[in-house]
C-alpha cells in the first residue's frame, strides 16, 4: 500500500513540503500519497492576511499576527527560494525589503506554477492526533468546517506545519486590570492609525516592539515608549520615542517602571512574543519549547526524537525563513522516500524506524 503523508497547515512551511514532493515527482520519482489540511480557505499562512484574519467564516479562530502595513524586516536575499528567484517571479529586480503583499505574491508564484493546490483540503482543521502503536500510524481527527462534519484519517507520517507565531504570550502586570485604556497583544495589531494622538506603551524589545513602535510614531502617536525586560533595542530614536526598563505595575492609567519613573498612557501593546501551541497534539507528541534557534527534542531541528515519523517544520526562531523551510522539507521528503535514514532515537529503542 502507498505510504500516506499528512501535513497540517498550508503556510510557507506546509507549502515547502508540498513543493518538495512535487519537484521529486517532476523528476519522475514515485511519491507518497499526500494530503495537506488547512483551516483557512486559502494558503499562505500568516501571509494570507484578509479582513477575515481573526475569526473565519465558520467561526474558527483564524490564525494571523500580520498587519496591513508590514514590510519584511529581513532582506529578501536571505529568504529567497533556491529554485525560484525573485527575478524569475517579478521579471525585474525589486528592493530588498518588500511589503507584505509582494512577499505573499512571491510565495504563491512558486506553488501556483507546480499545481500543488490539489493536495490541500481547505476549511479543514486538525482537531486531534493519536499514534497507534499496533498499526504504527497516526490517526488524525479532522473537521470539515464548511460541511460541519468530523472524520478520521490514518497516516504513516505526520508533518506539523502549523506555525508558532499566532498564540500570544500575554504576561500579567500588577494593576493592569484597572488600566482604563486599550490593552492588546501584537497578535491583534492590524494598523497604527488607532494610536494617532495617543500615548502608547509597548512591552518588549524585539521585532514586534520595534516595528509597531515605529509605525505608531509614523502614524501620529503623541508618544511611544518601549519597555524592555532584558536589553533595550538601543536605537537612536526620534524625539517622541524612547526606551525604559521593565514595567513593574499600573496605578490606573499610570505605568511604573523599575527605574522608579512613571508615566500616563492611553494604550498598552504587549509585544511579548508567542507560545508554541499544538492543541491537536497529545502530550507525548507535542513539541514543548520556547522560541529559540535550536528547540530541544527534534533531531536536526525536524524529526521528533521520540517518534521520527512525526516531523516538525519551521519551529525555530526565524532569521532565515522560506529557504530554511525548504531545506527542512527536502530532508523530510528524502527520509520519507527512503533516500536517507533518520537516526533520531526512540524512547526505549536504539534507533529510529524512519526512512
Ligand atoms: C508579525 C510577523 C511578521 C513576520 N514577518 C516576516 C518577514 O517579514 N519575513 C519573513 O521571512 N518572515 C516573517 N515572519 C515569520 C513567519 O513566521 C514566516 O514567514 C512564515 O509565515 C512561517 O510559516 P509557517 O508555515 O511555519 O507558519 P504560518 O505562516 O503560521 O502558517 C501555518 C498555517 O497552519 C494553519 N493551521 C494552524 N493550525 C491548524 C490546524 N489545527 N489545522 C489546519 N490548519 C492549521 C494556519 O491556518 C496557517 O495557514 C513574521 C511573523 C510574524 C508573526
Ligand atoms: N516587520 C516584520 O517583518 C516583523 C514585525 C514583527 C514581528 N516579526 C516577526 O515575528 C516574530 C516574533 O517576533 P516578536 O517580537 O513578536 O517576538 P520575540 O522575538 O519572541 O520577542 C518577544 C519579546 O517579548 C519580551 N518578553 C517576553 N515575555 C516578557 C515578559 N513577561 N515581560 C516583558 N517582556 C517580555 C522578550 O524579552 P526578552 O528579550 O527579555 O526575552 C522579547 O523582547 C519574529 O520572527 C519576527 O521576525 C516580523
Amino acid at each position: 500500500m502507498k505510504i500516506r503523508v499528512g501535513i497540517i497547515g498550508a503556510g510557507p512551511s506546509g507549502l515547502a513540503q508540498l513543493r518538495a514532493f512535487k519537484s521529486a515527482e517532476m523528476k519522475g520519482e514515485a511519491i507518497p500519497e499526500i494530503v495537506c489540511f488547512e483551516k483557512q480557505s486559502d494558503w499562505g499562512g500568516l501571509w494570507n492576511y484578509t479582513w477575515r484574519t481573526g475569526v473565519g467564516q465558520y467561526g474558527e479562530p483564524i490564525h494571523g499576527s500580520m498587519y496591513r502595513y508590514l514590510w519584511s524586516n529581513g532582506p529578501k536575499e536571505c529568504l529567497e527560494f533556491a529554485d525560484y528567484t525573485f527575478d524569475e517571479h517579478f521579471g525585474k529586480p525589486i528592493s530588498s525589503y518588500p511589503p507584505r503583499p509582494v512577499l505573499f505574491d512571491y510565495i504563491q508564484g512558486r506553488v501556483d506554477k507546480c499545481n500543488v493546490r490539489d493536495y490541500i483540503r481547505f476549511n479543514t482543521t486538525a482537531r486531534w492526533v493519536e499514534y497507534k502503536e499496533d498499526t504504527q500510524q497516526f490517526s488524525v481527527v479532522l473537521e470539515d468546517l464548511a460541511h460541519n462534519k468530523t472524520y478520521t484519517e490514518e497516516f504513516d507520517y505526520l508533518i506539523v506545519a502549523s506555525g508558532h507565531f499566532s498564540t500570544p504570550n500575554m504576561p500579567y502586570f500588577e494593576g493592569i486590570e484597572e488600566f482604563p485604556g486599550l490593552i492588546m497583544h501584537a497578535h491583534d495589531f492590524r494598523g497604527a492609525d488607532i494610536f494617532k494622538d495617543k500615548d502608547v506603551l509597548l512591552i518588549g524589545s524585539s521585532y514586534s516592539a520595534e516595528d509597531i513602535g515605529v509605525q505608531s510614531y509614523k502614524h501620529g502617536a503623541r508618544s511611544v515608549t518601549l519597555s524592555y525586560r532584558s536589553n533595550p533595542i538601543g536605537m537612536d530614536w526620534p524625539e517622541g520615542m524612547k526606551e525604559v526598563p521593565l514595567l513593574t505595575h499600573f496605578e490606573g492609567e499610570v505605568a511604573h517602571f523599575s527605574d522608579g519613573t512613571q508615566e500616563r498612557f492611553d494604550a498598552v501593546v504587549m509585544c511579548t512574543g508567542y507560545q508554541h501551541k499544538f492543541p491537536y497534539l497529545p502530550d507525548e507528541l507535542r513539541l514543548k519549547t520556547k522560541n529559540c534557534l535550536y528547540p530541544d527534542k527534534i533531531y536536526k531541528g525536524v524529526f521528533f526524537n521520540e517518534l521520527p515519523q512525526l516531523i516538525y517544520l519551521g519551529m525555530q526562531d526565524q532569521y532565515y525563513t522560506f529557504n530554511m523551510f525548504d531545506v527542512q522539507a527536502w530532508y523530510a521528503r528524502d527520509v520519507i522516500q527512503g533516500k536517507f535514514s533518520c537516526r533520531a532515537k526512540r524512547k526505549g529503542k536504539r534507533t529510529s524506524t524512519c526512512g
